[in-house]
């Protein structure tokens, strides 16, 4: 019985019990594995919870200041390695309370005065996702960053833009990519608007009904950072729609990013050749030694599918959960941790990728634009400016792009008196009209691809980033 929280059978629970947990059923309840990952988070709760009982007086404060000396014992045991619970513990919050109490001995049975595991977790879990979340924060800007500074050595590159993957307007690279970079300043500011949700503390609402004890919840919940505090206390200790928030944020995030990393894997093809590799962020095949794998995009495009797949078990996991609390909540943990470290590895890949893992391939984008009928639109749009309407100048064009293909050539290869022929509107200066810079440049309207709008966008963005944070 050395070390039981309350004495049992086996030490872990009151006298009620009086046979130990079946060997197998111990090792499926317990949650250690891997909520291990909650240690600090266990501390730092428990340490306000104890300054919070001795300034309340539920117990002295000379017990609280003990009880803060063990809990910071304990976290400098973690520190050298020397904290290593087993089995027997069951979870996180019993094994520092076992700990705490072998340390101090009878104080150490105070610290649960007040509070249940339910509410416990539950603060853990949030202090542990308010912290992840704002890691998160400077790894999606650095990767904001990355895209923003190859969009700026690619002011005046070229690539073509596709609908439904068929060549449809040339577009100016900067612009291709500052699309990503809105994408995920919404993922940003979705994360931000989940952590306000995320960041209210159930501390205090003890197993579900709230407790006796005269506990001051307020302080506690300010103590350790906390925005409000939950107002219902069953509400409290069963509500995960944090963890589901966070995964559908995080899921939209790596659905960003698989768009990307697919676009990516489609460039760097001998079909495209739009980006070269670098050695750094692409790997060999082990038979074919000519062989240059995309790796790094392909595996973030892969492991959307875990965040996805999280998302949906979490939803899954309390759709039919009475209240309040249920063990079926201590499957939120390896969920949420695994959509987390999952989405912060492929935002970091994705931020080397653009760092330093791959060059766009400038003279064969530029030339790339000039090979197809992408400047159709272009020729209707100069009718239209003579006074030609639309649909009248699009069905001509579009005799024209058949005549093109049927004779093997491109619109700009039509002589004038050819095109005059066609309608008399066309004048000398259609051929530079066509050229696919000027086409781009002429798209000037706002959120368009014209040279001088994505500039406008560009500079703002490299003011934006560079002035929330200094560019590493
Ligand atoms: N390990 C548990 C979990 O992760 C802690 C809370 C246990 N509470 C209980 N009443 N059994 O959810």
């Amino acid at each position: 019985m050395a070390g039981g929280v309350t004495g049992g059978a086996d030490g872990t629970w009151s006298d009620r019990f009086e046979q130990g947990l079946h060997p197998f059923i111990e090792v499926f309840n317990a949650s250690i594995g891997f909520d291990l990952t909650l240690l600090q988070e266990d501390l730092d709760g428990s340490i306000a919870h104890a300054r919070m009982l001795g300034s309340c007086g539920v117990i002295s404060v000379d017990e609280a200041d003990q009880l803060v000396q063990g809990l910071e014992a304990i976290r400098s045991e973690a520190h050298a390695g020397t904290f290593q619970p087993g089995l027997a513990d069951e979870d996180v919050h019993f094994a520092v309370e076992r700990r705490l109490i072998a340390l101090l001995g009878p104080v150490g049975k105070k610290l649960h005065t007040g509070r249940s595991r339910n509410d416990q977790v539950g603060t853990d879990l949030r202090l542990w996702l308010r912290r992840r979340m704002d890691e998160l924060e400077g790894d999606l800007q650095r990767l904001q960053r990355a895209l923003v500074a190859q969009a700026d050595l690619h002011r005046r590159t070229m690539i073509p833009g596709y609908t439904h993957l068929q060549r449809a307007q040339p577009l100016c690279l900067a612009h291709h990519l500052l699309a990503y970079v809105e994408m995920l300043e919404r993922d940003r500011l979705r994360l931000q608007d989940v952590r306000s949700r995320v960041n209210i503390c159930p501390l205090g609402a003890a197993a579900l009904a709230g407790t006796p004890v005269p506990i001051d919840r307020r302080q506690t919940a300010k103590d350790l950072g906390f925005d409000a505090i939950y107002a219902n206390s069953l509400d409290a200790v069963s509500d995960r729609d944090f963890c589901v928030e966070f995964s559908a944020a995080a899921s939209l995030v790596m659905a960003h990013l698989s768009r990307l990393a697919e676009e990516v894997i489609a460039w760097a093809s001998e079909e495209f050749r739009f980006v070269r590799l670098s050695d750094r962020c692409a790997t060999g095949s082990s038979l074919m030694p000519q062989k240059k794998n995309p790796d790094v995009p392909e595996l973030v495009r892969g492991k959307c599918g875990r965040v996805f797949g999280h998302l949906q078990g979490l939803l899954t996991m309390i759709k039919g959960l009475p209240l309040a609390y249920n063990k079926d909540f201590q499957e939120d943990k390896e969920a949420l941790f695994d959509a987390f470290r999952t989405t912060r590895d492929c935002i970091e890949a994705m931020a080397i990728l653009f760092e330093e893992g791959l060059e766009f391939r400038t003279e064969r984008l530029n030339s790339a634009v000039e090979q197809d009928f992408s400047n159709a639109t272009d020729v209707a749009d100069y009718l239209v400016a003579r006074g030609v309407p639309f649909r009248e100048a699009y069905q001509l064009v579009g005799a024209v792009v058949r005549r093109c293909l049927d004779e093997g050539c491109l619109l700009r290869d039509l002589t004038l008196s050819a095109w005059q022929e066609l309608h008399p509107a066309f004048e000398a200066d259609l051929h530079d009209a066509l050229a696919p810079r000027a086409v781009v440049a002429a798209r000037r309207s706002e959120g368009g691809t014209g040279f001088d709008r994505v500039d406008e966008q560009l500079d703002g963005w490299l003011q934006h980033l560079n002035g929330t944070q200094p560019v590493g």
